[in-house]
């Protein structure tokens, strides 16, 4: 057991993550708790994350300096890292002197942190403070333009920081700086699988829904809601229904080809048509919030009549009292739904931000606090099929958040068409697995004109969003062959009549979001 410490970072999951990657189990514990209770937990190695600015701003967090000496080997990164040169008596300079973003850093003396690293790369860096002075018994092992002491290790205690993050992907090498520290300083075994997150998992649900428990699991299509419900099924087996709704905001086609490949793996697939119920209730609402709460809301009525329908026949004794309701929920909804500590409401997620008060369900999340490629992984062992596990993802809200405006059916059929092309040709084009995510939106309440076979058109322009990403936290545009983007452009404008304009949307994330609502 590795504990990573929250000293409120965006990236502890992250670093969380990384930790799996190396394949040693990881939890994330608050900087609050103490260094007894930390202790007592028996860890093999604890990471302290980064987090606010300054060891020097008023009210910052800090840990007890006891813990280096524990005889527990412990990982500073960022914040952390000026935790533990302050902790040991080195010294923290306030210097002004700020790094942001992708900076060199130079390696002086590898040690076993940094060994075989090249002697310059690039790491991401977010800091204002600096170490001026390592502690004492610490070798200075890199630095940068602006900070002297940008890693350290003293490998007789087992204590190492390095200033950058190396978790996240823009820094070079940093998931083996982090494996050097892991294996290499700590002497954590390499024990951990995907397959050991299943049987925690089962583990853990067969202890929230007991003996009897029944529940109901919202299949959407996706990878997320299938390793879910693959989860749950080894769990309680058959007292799990898996219900797809059709909300009428699926893509062309997809209702028929969910029910084929669900239906070979669960048995019990329940389809529910639910159309005119989501279109009557999201009926001249154009506030993307508002869009999103509405379909929360009806996902879940829309459960909960399915509750009654599958067990409402059963006998008291043979259906427990509570309700369980499954969901495919991954770390990254959580956090932008505002759920993570100290995170912003970015946008309600139907399954997380989007539900309605009087929810009458327990949740069952098994994924909560995964990352997409890590869910694909539980999927492959699992042994879903791949159609099903490398699906690009498709958002729970459907071509609902696609339509910049009010949705209705003959909008609905023409972003259907108009995505089918698309999906159609990147497929064709063989990029479906380099590209994340293609969203076509279209600018409904948008007119333009146009001129076609001698005649003028006033027809809505559609955006074509393809994207690049590893986990949908952040991501890039994807840069799409232009004689890709001429073929989608050329077949969209001929087949669909009410389409005169092509756009491509070329904002990251951020500033931009995948979806535009
Ligand atoms: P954004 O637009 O926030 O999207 O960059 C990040 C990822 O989440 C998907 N997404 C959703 N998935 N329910 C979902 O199941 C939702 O309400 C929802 N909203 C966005 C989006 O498609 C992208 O993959």
């Amino acid at each position: 057991l590795v504990l990573v410490v929250d000293f409120g970072a965006q990236y502890a999951q992250l670093i969380a993550r990384r930790v799996r990657e190396a394949r040693v189990y990881s939890e994330i514990v608050p900087h609050t708790l103490p260094v007894a209770e930390l202790l007592a937990r028996k860890p093999k190695a604890i990471i302290l994350s980064g987090g606010p600015s300054s060891v020097y701003a008023e009210g910052a967090p800090g840990i007890d300096a006891s813990l280096f000496g524990a005889g527990v080997p412990v990982f500073g990164m960022c914040y952390g890292f000026q935790l533990m040169a302050q902790g040991l008596g080195g010294e923290v300079a306030h210097s002004g002197a700020r790094e942001y973003g992708r900076t060199p850093v130079r390696v002086v003396e590898p040690g076993r942190l940094l060994a075989d690293l090249p002697t310059e790369h690039k790491v991401w860096m977010s800091h204002g403070d600096s170490v001026a002075a390592a502690p004492e018994g610490f070798t200075v092992l890199a630095s940068t333009d602006v900070t002297p002491v940008a890693a350290f290790e003293d490998v007789a205690r087992g204590l190492a920081g390095v200033q950058w993050h190396p978790e996240v992907l823009h820094s070079e090498h940093g998931q083996q700086v982090l494996e050097h520290f892991l294996h290499e300083i700590a002497g954590c075994r390499q024990t951990w699988t995907m397959l050991n997150i299943v049987e925690e998992q089962v583990d853990r649900i067969r202890e929230q829904v007991g003996e009897k428990g029944r529940a109901i699991c919202a299949l959407s299509g996706g990878v997320d809601s299938a390793v879910a419900a693959a989860i749950v099924q080894r769990a309680i087996g058959d007292r799990l229904t898996c219900v797809y709704v059709d909300h009428g905001m699926m893509r062309k086609g997809e209702t028929e080809q969910v029910r084929r490949d669900f239906e070979e793996v669960f048995d019990a697939l329940d389809v529910v048509d639910a159309e005119a119920q989501f279109l009557g209730a999201l009926e001249g609402v154009r506030d993307p919030e508002e869009k999103r709460k509405i379909i929360g809301r009806e996902f879940i009525r829309t459960f909960e009549a399915a509750e009654v329908r599958v067990f409402g026949s059963l006998a008291p004794e043979e259906r427990g009292d509570t309700a369980y309701l499954v969901q495919g929920t991954l770390y990254p909804d959580v956090v932008e739904s505002g759920g993570g500590a100290g995170t912003s409401t970015i946008k309600s997620h139907h399954n997380v931000g989007g539900l309605p008060e009087d929810l009458q369900f327990e949740l069952v999340e098994p994924l909560r606090t995964l990352f997409k490629d890590e869910v694909r992984a539980v999927g492959e062992q699992l042994g879903l099929p791949s159609t099903m596990v490398w699906r690009q993802p498709f958002p729970g809200p459907g071509l609902g958040i696609r339509i910049i405006g009010e949705v209705t059916r003959q909008r609905l059929d023409i972003l259907r068409e108009a995505d089918a092309i698309a999906r159609e040709e990147l497929t064709r084009a063989g990029l479906d697995r380099d590209i994340w995510q293609f969203p076509v939106v279209l600018l409904a309440d948008v007119r333009s004109v146009g001129v076609q076979g001698d005649g003028r058109t006033y027809g809505h322009p559609v955006v074509l969003r393809p994207v690049t990403s590893e986990d949908a936290m952040t991501a890039d545009w994807a840069r799409l062959p232009y004689d890709l983007l001429e073929r989608i452009s050329t077949r969209i404008t001929n087949e669909v009549a009410e389409v005169n304009r092509v756009t491509v949307d070329i904002t990251s994330k951020p500033p931009g979001t995948i979806e535009w609502e």
